[in-house]
């Protein structure tokens, strides 16, 4: 490759006009690579509480890569873009909901109703509004053309979109380009098995089951039917988005989210089940788990005030507001907090109308992972969402959670199954439970111990989550994701199964012991009449 300047004069003068057009030839395709590998577009559903959090965390990494990160998100949630932390970190897009802002508010405010109630078909009706919206949103975001237009003329080199929110991968179809997605929620395998990780309902369970990975009979049973429900009902929860995907002539809605080149899964091992991933499917769970920071004073000083008790985090996120439908939850959590002997911290938007016990302090916003990693922090009593849940196990903080809600149901038995803390069931809420519960989790040491050991195996790694995930992203931009995806979704369902292999195999063998059966036959006949000649004789 390199000209051997003590040989031949001649081979010299050739080789440095040609090492001058490979330099150049090689600096025309760095800059090429470098300006079409800058722009990146993240489409985190519509910009709401954890969803965008998750995206902003991956967002702030890739910055630091040297991309240039736009957000797209809905009108409803455009105060991000002047936050403190992101509003100047990022560009911004938004598109207008079909409804007004506060509509867009209330709608995710039901969600808190579920608190008190355990009506499977409240939980359904909220859930369709919520889909329905969703649907909705989407409709309108692709009927901006001027929008469209914009995102068109960015030259981004992929959409980074989250998976409760399938209107990203069509944004990436109609942009053409290839899109990556960030699934929130745990249950990893199970849905990246499209990608061909292995779900495998034996030793590991279902959705919304609340088993561990070691089930019994019955258990297996009904996990493996719940495993198939879910799989014959995937096409029909998405079916709302075929008159979009037909409309704008792009794959149905399955399609799209199995053609997404990367999957960025916010779990870890430590604290989800093990299973076999696809090489595309990369878990950075924890991703909004940082070292904490310096709290606010009034913060900090309320905690050096309960000494060596230390303190006991609530919070519900915006799962839990003071309505008259919760007015008797938030009643027996006080009474429970005021038998304690440590102070509290307790997310609430507004205060209760009644008087509130002089070791709880309410406050209407929390910033939860810095007083996570305070020295005094001692427990979290909180609904199972999947980001605190890793907040927690980074920070070694062990928990007693009360699901209310989705995933929450599912992040409940993991906490058991690890041994981080104790579960409650809305539906037997008392204050003798609770009290008992955060009793438990603060006094027998069991807990405290495997939320360090989870800790300290959280954090034993060379890159935090969040860096992982932009590293990733990163690659698979530079050299496509073709090495990293398993042809399983080439396979019609008779090859994937082997049924055609096995098929054919069974026909040969059957084939082969007719014809040796025959054979026999053929030979014993043979033998027989042979046999008998003697005895005639
Ligand atoms: C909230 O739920 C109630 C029923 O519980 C319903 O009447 C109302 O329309 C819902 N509001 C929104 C914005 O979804
Ligand atoms: C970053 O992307 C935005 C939106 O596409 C664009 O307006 C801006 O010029 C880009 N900045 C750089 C430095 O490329
Ligand atoms: C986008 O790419 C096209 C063609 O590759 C180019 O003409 C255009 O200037 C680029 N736009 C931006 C904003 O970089
Ligand atoms: C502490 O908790 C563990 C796990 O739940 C339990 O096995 C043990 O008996 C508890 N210890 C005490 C002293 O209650």
């Amino acid at each position: 490759m390199f000209p051997n300047r003590n040989h031949d004069s001649m081979d010299d003068r050739m080789a440095q006009p040609r090492s001058v057009l490979l330099g150049s030839l090689f600096i025309v395709m760095f800059v090429i690579s470098y300006t079409t590998a800058n722009n990146v577009l993240v489409n985190p559903m519509i910009g709401k509480g954890s969803h965008f959090y998750l995206s902003a965390a991956i967002g702030e990494q890739l910055i630091h890569r040297g991309y240039n990160v736009t957000f797209l998100l809905g009108s409803a949630f455009e105060n991000h873009a002047r936050s403190s932390r992101y509003g100047h970190m990022f560009n911004w897009e938004v598109f207008k909901h079909p409804i007004p802002t506060q509509a867009v508010h209330d709608m995710f405010a039901n969600l808190s109703k579920l608190v008190s109630a355990s009506d499977f078909k409240l939980q359904l009706s909220i859930h369709s509004v919520l889909q329905e919206a969703r649907l909705n949103d989407c409709r309108a975001l692709l009927e901006d053309e001027a929008l469209i237009g914009r995102l068109r003329a960015a030259n981004f080199s992929v959409v980074l979109f989250d998976s409760t929110w399938v209107c990203g991968a069509m944004v990436g179809e109609l942009l053409d380009l290839p899109y990556f997605v960030i699934f929130p929620y745990p249950n990893t395998c199970l849905v990246t098995s499209s990608q061909g990780s292995v779900f495998h309902p034996g030793y590991i369970p279902s959705m919304m089951t609340s088993y561990s990975n070691k089930m019994n009979f019955k258990e297996r049973v009904i996990n493996s039917l719940v495993y198939t429900l879910i799989t014959i009902l995937g096409p029909y929860f998405y079916a709302p988005y075929n008159e979009l995907t037909l409309r704008f002539g792009i794959p149905d809605p399955l399609e799209l989210l199995t053609n997404s080149k990367l999957w960025l899964v916010n779990s870890d091992f430590v604290g989800e089940f093990p299973c076999a991933l696809a090489p595309n499917v990369i878990p950075v769970g924890g991703l909004t788990t940082r070292a904490a920071e310096k709290l606010p004073a009034n913060i900090e000083d309320f905690i050096q005030g309960s000494g060596d008790d230390g303190i006991i985090i609530c919070s519900f996120g915006s799962f839990l507001i003071l309505d008259d439908s919760n007015l008797h939850v938030i009643r027996i959590f006080a009474e429970a907090f005021d038998r304690l002997p440590q102070r509290v911290i307790w997310l609430l938007k507004t205060p209760p109308p009644f008087p509130i016990p002089a070791n709880i302090k309410i406050l209407p916003w929390l910033p939860q992972n810095d007083i996570l990693g305070h020295p005094q922090t001692r427990a979290l009593f909180f609904h199972g969402g999947h980001n605190s849940y890793y907040e927690a196990i980074y920070h070694g903080v062990p928990v007693v959670v009360m699901p209310i809600y989705g995933d929450q149901y599912d992040v409940a038995p993991r906490i058991v199954h690890h041994g981080l803390g104790l579960k409650l069931d809305k539906g037997f809420l008392t204050e003798e439970n609770l009290y008992d519960a955060l009793h438990d989790v603060t006094t027998n040491a069991t807990y405290s111990n495997t939320a360090k050991r989870m800790s300290s195996t959280f954090q034993d790694r060379p890159m935090r989550p969040a860096e992982r995930a932009a590293f990733w992203i990163d690659h698979a931009i530079k050299h496509g994701t073709d090495n990293l995806e398993i042809p399983v979704h080439t396979l019609s369902i008779f090859q994937y199964y082997l049924i055609d292999v096995v098929s054919f195999i069974s026909v040969v063998v059957i084939f082969f012991v007719y014809i040796v059966v025959k054979c026999c036959m053929l030979v014993r006949s043979r033998v027989c009449k042979f046999s008998k000649k003697p005895k005639t004789e």
